[in-house]
């Protein structure tokens, strides 16, 4: 009678421990790894900016895959071979240009204040393109990193500095292969049977970079032409959660090897400047570029292929209503300049932001995301969803606008923000309401928002 129950305590006991264990613990396995939760400053964030910089921004020619276009791709593209014709001698090779990467004018505090009048809230830059050279001193990247050559600098560094003492979280590009480094070529010729590119040069260099940077962001790349068995993905995630430095704070994307994106490891961005036609179930990112040609600064830009403020503007919003990230793509010169006109565009947003940021910060999709209103809106809600917002791109004709799916309460309150004052309103049968809109102000981002306060 007695010794039993003392038995099954026992039992229990180890068992609680042995579920705490693991429960407290990454498996190296994408069914634990998955299971994180995402740790709450990215979504609260919603905006951010990408920052494509690197050896190939010296060309500045096509785009950041300058290198493979010209030398990788069988047949080249012969633009790129004409360039090289036309403008440097012949037998010049990729790594000379690095020497060009003077990075001059790099002032980080200069960047970190066009980022934060932007009004993103996290940055992410690259460490490391598909050319493989490091914008850090990486003792793995021997001679073809930013520090030994090209601009002498430790931009990695240098910018995190700048970023985060403006309160702004900080994140990194990597990418996993690099086209034509000789380790990597080797894997791929034995079909990825061996690793000694993953083992000697990625899983090192990048748990360097983790430790010495402390990244709250990992925007992984460059990982499908092999499986993430090859990568160690779940083994280096594993760590990134368990016992990095920045264990509790990291957030990483879905790039982890082929067939891995929309389905595995953090946030989700699936293919470049993806959106999902419906609100997903999982967290994700649209990364966008101004420059709707390149990720990396070019010289052969034209206006006509930058995105207006107003289409970043409802880029964004249709990103957030949809339960996502925008991650806004700028490509500084080699002289390291952010072109005026992104800058430009950069603190148009924040403008924006400024006045209409209560329906984007921290704000959670609502019960729809959209619907053709008086004109077309786009809904999001506060965190508390006591306020639903609703932001249209279209000025409507006349001083009524009707909402059909909001349904009202006595204590609705209606505004327009950026507007002093309450709005009249009377309901719709079966439901909605008509708004009596003020005179609507010039917005240099055609995006207004009417706040209501207490509908269902
Ligand atoms: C930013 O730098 C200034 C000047 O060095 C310092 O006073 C301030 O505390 C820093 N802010 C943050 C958030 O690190
Ligand atoms: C790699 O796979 C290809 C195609 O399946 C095969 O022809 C080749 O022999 C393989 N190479 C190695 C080193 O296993
Ligand atoms: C890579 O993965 C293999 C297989 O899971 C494992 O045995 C090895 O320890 C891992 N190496 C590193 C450095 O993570
Ligand atoms: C609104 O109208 C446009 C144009 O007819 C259509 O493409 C879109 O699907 C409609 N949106 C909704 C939410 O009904």
């Amino acid at each position: 009678m007695f010794a039993q129950p003392v038995w099954l305590l026992y039992l229990f006991t180890a068992f609680i421990i042995a579920v705490s264990a693991n429960g407290n613990r990454y498996q190296a396995n994408w069914k634990s790894l998955d299971a994180r939760p995402l740790p709450t400053w990215y979504d609260e964030s919603k905006f951010g900016i990408f920052v494509h910089w690197g050896v190939f921004s010296v060309p500045a020619f096509g785009s950041e895959w300058f290198w493979w276009h010209w030398q990788g791709q069988n047949p080249p593209d012969p633009k790129c071979v004409a360039y090289m014709i036309e403008n440097y001698p012949p037998g010049f090779t990729y790594p000379e240009f690095a020497p060009e990467f003077h990075a001059q004018f790099f002032d980080p505090d200069k960047w970190a204040d066009i980022f934060e009048a932007s009004g993103a809230k996290y940055v992410v830059l690259t460490s490391k393109h598909h050319e493989g050279f490091t914008t850090w001193p990486s003792s793995y990247s021997w001679n073809w990193n930013s520090v030994d050559d090209g601009p002498h600098r430790d931009l990695v560094g240098d910018l995190a500095e700048a970023v985060r003492n403006r309160s702004l979280h900080y994140g990194l590009y990597n990418s996993l292969y690099e086209w034509f480094n000789p380790l990597y070529l080797a894997d791929k010729k034995n079909n990825f049977t061996t690793q000694d590119f993953v083992l000697k040069k990625l899983l090192p260099e990048l748990t360097d970079l983790v430790l010495r940077y402390k990244p709250e962001l990992i925007w992984s790349d460059g990982d499908w032409e092999a499986p993430d068995t090859y990568w160690n993905s779940t083994e280096f995630l594993a760590w990134l959660y368990n016992d990095s430095p920045v264990k509790d704070v990291v957030v990483t994307n879905d790039r982890w090897g082929a067939g891995c994106y929309c389905k595995h490891g953090g946030y989700y961005n699936c293919a470049d400047k993806y959106s999902p036609g419906e609100l997903p179930g999982h967290k994700w990112e649209k990364c966008q570029s101004v420059d709707t040609q390149s990720w990396g600064y070019r010289k052969n830009i034209q206006l006509s292929e930058l995105m207006d403020l107003p289409s970043i503007i409802q880029d964004l919003v249709q990103t957030v209503a949809m339960g996502g990230n925008y991650l806004l793509n700028v490509g500084p010169t080699s002289d390291g300049m952010i072109p005026t006109v992104f800058e430009e565009r950069l603190r148009d947003v924040g403008g924006w932001l400024a006045v209409n940021g209560e329906a984007i910060y921290a704000s959670k999709p609502w019960r729809v995301q959209t619907e053709n209103a008086t004109v077309p809106v786009w809904y999001t809600s506060n965190s508390k969803e006591s306020s639903v917002f609703a932001v249209f791109f279209t000025k409507p004709h006349g001083y009524t606008f009707k909402l059909y799916e909001p349904v009202t309460t006595d204590t609705t309150v209606v505004t327009l923000l950026g507007n002093s004052g309450p709005l009249r309103w009377s309901p719709l049968q079966p439901a909605g309401l008509v708004i009596l809109l003020p005179e609507i102000e010039f917005s240099s981002g055609q995006a207004w928002t009417l706040k209501l306060d207490w509908v269902k």
